[in-house]
């Protein structure tokens, strides 16, 4: 029996998929609201195939509580942010979740932390934890690293076919969990020790934040000196090697925004270009927010509050909305005193900012002006009704000519 610790946008999916594939899952949170929720048979957040794949959960019997189990597989799936002073992971949940593990589990029992964690923390972090309790590692308690890549808005496709690392201090221990892993991985699972695998999962997301930020750069170049950013990388991208990104109003989300600081906190004197990349990115809702500024003086608009920003989450057609832009944004403008931007996002339900709208055409008839922070599809589908307004397109997705960039 597998006990699942932590039952968010990942520990959740990967129970129900484990459970999906005859696998006896209990999932354990400590949140009661979450569980309650699950038990009642509701899924706690939107995503595409994610109700299919809980029925069948519940059809093979998980089972959900806020009780640590008595079992031989543990993994261990909680938050892991970073501190905002020091850079570095903040392993306290992990830590958290462990001690508790280690007041329940038998001898001979396997712990996986599929949290994400910075390079060394399952040394200093986690092994203490396990030793303080009487336990050796590797006689009565094996440690394994199982980091999770998958993206929202595609996690059931992503975890039934994304390749996987597992890092193990003991082979046969890692193929043991690789067999688990593959009770519904179609794609290849690498073992390896687990130092390697927890800077393999951080290297992946800086390499995605670095070239995030290249082509956040460009945009700053191209608007300084009025060059068209998204022809340049258009013409650019045909060169057979290079391919760089678009650029965007900004990264959000508990990964790209969060794990490339872990090296940045562990190595100061040597993570220079990852520093410099995660300031870009970070600086981005500001950056938007002075676009708006320069757009509404052009304009000749005076009111605020005749400006609208549509769209919360982190990205498109998900319902997360950590670390997103537009918190930031709006984050930014209340520090510099001001408030009345109008906002609207289809997936968040919730009142969660001031002035914040749920119908998507009363928003746009509160204003004139509107920016698109998020490419969701619903306003992909609904251009004819941007036009007449003034538009700032953080994704260069409206396809008429009267459009401002960022
Ligand atoms: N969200 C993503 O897209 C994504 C992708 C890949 C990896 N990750 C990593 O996966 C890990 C989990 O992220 P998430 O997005 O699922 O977080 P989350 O906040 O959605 O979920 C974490 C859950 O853990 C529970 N929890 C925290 N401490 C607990 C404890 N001691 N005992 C029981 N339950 C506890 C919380 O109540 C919460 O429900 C993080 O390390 C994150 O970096 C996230």
């Amino acid at each position: 029996m597998i006990n699942v610790i932590g039952l968010g946008y990942i520990g959740l999916p990967t129970a129900l998929m484990m459970a999906s594939h005859g696998v006896e899952v209990i999932g354990t949170d400590y949140n009661k609201e979450l569980v309650a929720t699950l038990n009642a048979g509701k899924t706690t957040f939107k995503e595409d195939g994610l109700d299919d794949l809980f029925q069948d959960a519940l059809k093979a019997g998980i089972k959900f509580t806020t009780e640590y189990q008595v079992t031989d597989v543990y993994i261990v799936s909680v938050p892991t942010p970073y501190d905002k002073f020091s850079k570095k992971v903040d392993a306290c949940y992990v830590v958290a979740a462990v001690k508790d593990v280690m007041k329940v589990c038998p001898k001979g029992a396997t712990v996986v932390i599929e949290s994400t964690v910075s390079p060394g923390t399952i040394e200093k972090f986690v092994r203490p934890v396990i030793e303080e309790n009487g336990f050796t590692i590797g006689v009565d308690i094996n440690l394994v690293h199982a980091p999770e890549r998958i993206i929202p808005g595609n996690m059931v496709y992503e975890l039934l076919h994304n390749n996987r690392t597992i890092g193990a201090d003991d082979k046969a221990i890692g193929e043991k969990i690789k067999e688990l892993y593959a009770s519904f991985c179609q794609g290849e699972i690498v073992v390896t020790d687990i130092k390697t695998a927890e800077m393999t999962k951080v290297v992946e997301n800086t390499f995605r934040a670095v070239n995030i930020a290249f082509a956040n750069e460009l945009a700053k170049i191209c608007r300084h000196d009025n060059m068209d950013v998204y022809e340049i990388i258009k013409i650019c991208n045909m060169h057979p090697r290079v391919n760089i990104l678009q650029p965007g109003p900004g990264v959000g989300g508990h990964c790209i925004s969060v794990d490339p600081w872990f090296l940045v906190g562990d190595y100061p004197s040597l993570a220079k270009v990852i520093d410099e990349s995660m300031k870009t990115n970070d600086g981005m809702p500001d950056f938007v927010l002075n676009r708006i500024y320069e757009i509404m003086k052009e304009k000749g608009m005076t009111d605020i509050t005749r400006v609208g920003l549509y769209g919360l989450t982190y990205k498109e057609n998900v319902d997360d909305m950590r670390e997103s832009p537009t918190l930031q944004l709006l984050e930014s403008q209340e520090r510099h005193l001001a408030t009345g931007l109008k906002v609207y996002d289809p997936f968040i339900t919730k009142d969660v900012v001031a002035n914040q709208y749920h119908s998507l055409d009363e928003f746009l008839d509160s204003v004139d002006f509107v920016v698109v922070m998020v490419k969701h599809d619903e306003i992909k589908k609904n251009m004819d009704k941007l036009k007449g307004k003034v538009v700032l397109d953080c994704h260069n997705i409206c396809s008429f000519d009267e459009v401002y960039h960022i």
